[in-house]
C-alpha cells in the first residue's frame, strides 16, 4: 500500500524537477542545516531544520544532514549519526526509507565526501542552504528562480501534510481546553503557560512559536511574550495563542474568553461571541478565486459591525470602514498561509517567478495577498483590540468624536479579541480544522 509519505514524496518531487528544468539543472542539494552557538558560549540556539529540507524529511533532529534531489531519480539522504556518549545518537525515521535513499554516516568528513561524488555526478546542481558551502562543488546556491517556484508551490498542502496540519491541531485544542481550565480557576500566566504544555505534550521549544498567554490588558499586545508569575489582581479576560506542531506542521490558533462575572465581564463577554459570529461569517466566505486581500476588507467590515453594534464607534458601518477607524482596532493582517513555518514562506508570491504581490498600503501588515486556491491552508483570525497606543492617535485625529470614548475606556481592561481558526480550502469553500477539533474534543 502506498502511504501518504510516498504520495508526498511523489509531489515534491514533480514540484521540484519542475523547478529545477525550469532554471537548467540537474540536481539540487538541500540542506538541513545547523544551530547557532550562542556568543562566547557552547550553548546552541533552538535548531529548527531548513524549512525545504524538513518538508521531505518531517523531524527536527536531523542537524547537518543533506538531501540530494536528482531529476527522474529517488531522492539520496545523506544522514549524520556520529557515535556520542553526550547525546543520543539522532537517526531518520524507518518509514522514510519507503520513499528516500538513506545513507547514514558516522564519519561526517566521509558524509561530505560521498555527498561531493554524488553532486559531481549530478551535472549542474544548485545547493539550497542557509550558509553557502562551496566545498560540495555546485554550480550554484539558492538560485531564486528554484526557490521561488517550491515555495510558490507550498501553499497547496498534501494529504501527509494535512493529516500532520488535523493532528497538530488537536494537541493545540487539548492544550487550549487545559489553559482555559487554568484561566477560570485565577490561575497566573506562567502557571495556565503549564498546563497548556502538559495537556498539547509540548516542551516550549518544540512549539511552533512563543505561546501568547494574556490575561486583561496584555491582550493588547498583539504578540505579548512574557508569562507573569503572579495572578493578576482580578481576572476580566484572556487570550491565547497558543500551536502545536507534528512532523514540522503547525497549528496556529487563537481563542478569547471573559472570567465569569457581570459588569464590563458580561459584556466583553457579549462582544466575543457577536465577534465569534462574525469570523465564523469570514470564514464561510473563503472560496477558490477569491483574493485573501478581499476577505481582509470583509473582515474590516465586520469590525466596523461590531464597533456600532457595542456603541463603542458612532456612525454608520461604510463611513466607519472608508474613514479607516476600523485600523486602530485591527491592525494585524487577517490570516496568514501555515504549514512548515507559522507564516509560511510565499504570502506575496503572484506567481512561481517570484514576482511580487505586495498588500495594500493601507493594510501593511497583511501577510497574504494570494488568490484562494483549493490546498491552500491558512488562518483566518480576526481582531478587534483596545491598543493604548493606537487608541491616542485616534483619539488625536480628526475622526475621534466618532468615538465613545468612555465606552472604549471601559473595555480596555480586557484587551482585545482575537480568534484564529486554520482552514483548508476545498472545491467550493474551506474546511474549519480547528473548530472540528473542537468539536471531537467535545467544546464547540
Ligand atoms: N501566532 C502568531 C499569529 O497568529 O500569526
Ligand atoms: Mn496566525
Ligand atoms: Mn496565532
Amino acid at each position: 500500500m502506498t502511504t501518504e509519505y510516498e504520495r508526498h514524496i511523489e509531489t515534491l518531487r514533480e514540484r521540484w524537477d519542475a523547478a529545477l528544468a525550469t532554471a537548467g539543472y540537474d540536481a539540487a542539494v538541500i540542506a538541513a542545516g545547523a544551530p547557532a552557538l550562542h556568543y562566547q558560549d557552547d550553548q546552541h540556539t533552538v535548531f529548527r531544520p531548513n524549512p525545504d529540507f524538513l518538508q521531505w524529511l518531517p523531524q527536527d533532529d536531523c542537524v547537518n544532514a543533506f538531501l540530494l534531489v536528482q531529476r527522474d531519480s529517488r531522492p539520496r539522504l545523506f544522514f549524520p549519526a556520529a557515535r556520542d556518549y553526550w547525546h543520543a545518537p539522532p537517526e531518520p525515521p524507518a518509514w522514510a526509507s519507503c520513499a528516500l535513499h538513506i545513507d547514514t554516516f558516522e564519519d561526517p568528513e566521509a558524509l561530505r565526501s560521498a555527498l561531493a561524488a554524488a553532486v559531481a555526478a549530478s551535472g549542474r546542481t544548485v545547493l539550497c542552504a542557509q550558509h553557502d558551502d562551496s566545498n560540495l562543488g555546485c554550480a550554484a546556491f539558492n538560485d531564486s528562480r528554484v526557490l521561488h517556484a517550491v515555495h510558490y508551490t507550498r501553499a497547496v498542502k498534501t494529504p501527509f501534510e494535512l493529516s500532520a496540519l488535523r493532528e497538530a491541531t488537536r494537541r493545540a485544542v487539548a492544550g487550549h481546553l487545559a489553559a482555559r481550565e487554568a484561566f477560570h480557576s485565577g490561575q497566573s500566566e506562567f502557571a495556565i503557560n503549564l498546563a497548556y504544555l502538559a495537556a498539547s505534550g509540548h516542551t516550549a521549544d518544540e512549539l511552533p512559536y512563543g505561546n501568547i498567554v494574556a490575561l486583561n490588558h496584555h491582550a493588547a499586545l498583539l504578540h505579548y511574550q512574557h508569562l507573569d508569575r503572579q495572578p493578576p489582581a482580578e481576572h476580566f479576560s484572556f487570550l491565547l495563542d497558543a500551536g502545536a506542531r507534528v512532523h514540522g506542521y503547525a497549528a496556529d490558533v487563537t481563542r478569547t474568553w471573559a472570567a465569569a462575572g457581570d459588569g464590563i465581564r458580561s459584556e466583553f463577554r457579549s462582544l466575543i461571541e457577536d465577534f465569534d459570529k462574525r469570523q465564523q461569517r469570514l470564514t464561510a466566505a473563503v472560496q477558490p478565486g477569491r483574493s485573501f486581500t478581499e476577505l481582509h476588507e470583509a473582515a474590516h467590515r465586520e469590525v466596523a459591525g461590531a464597533l456600532i453594534a457595542f456603541d463603542l464607534v458612532r456612525g454608520d458601518a461604510q463611513d466607519i470602514f472608508d474613514l479607516g477607524i476600523t485600523r486602530s482596532f485591527l491592525p494585524h493582517g487577517l490570516g496568514h498561509l501555515l504549514g512548515l513555518q507559522t507564516h509560511d514562506i510565499g504570502g506575496h508570491l503572484a506567481d512561481r517567478t517570484g514576482r511580487q504581490q505586495p498588500p495594500p498600503g493601507v493594510y501593511p501588515a497583511l501577510r497574504l495577498t494570494r488568490v484562494v486556491e483549493p490546498g491552500f491552508v491558512f488562518t483566518v483570525e480576526p481582531g478587534l483590540y483596545f491598543i493604548p497606543m493606537l487608541l491616542d492617535e485616534l483619539r488625536a485625529s480628526a475622526h475621534a468624536h466618532r468615538v465613545n470614548w468612555a465606552r472604549v475606556d471601559a473595555f480596555r481592561c480586557c484587551g482585545g479579541i482575537r480568534i484564529e481558526d486554520n482552514v483548508v480550502v476545498t472545491a467550493d469553500g474551506c474546511d474549519n480544522v480547528t473548530r472540528a477539533a473542537f468539536a471531537e474534543a467535545g467544546d464547540d
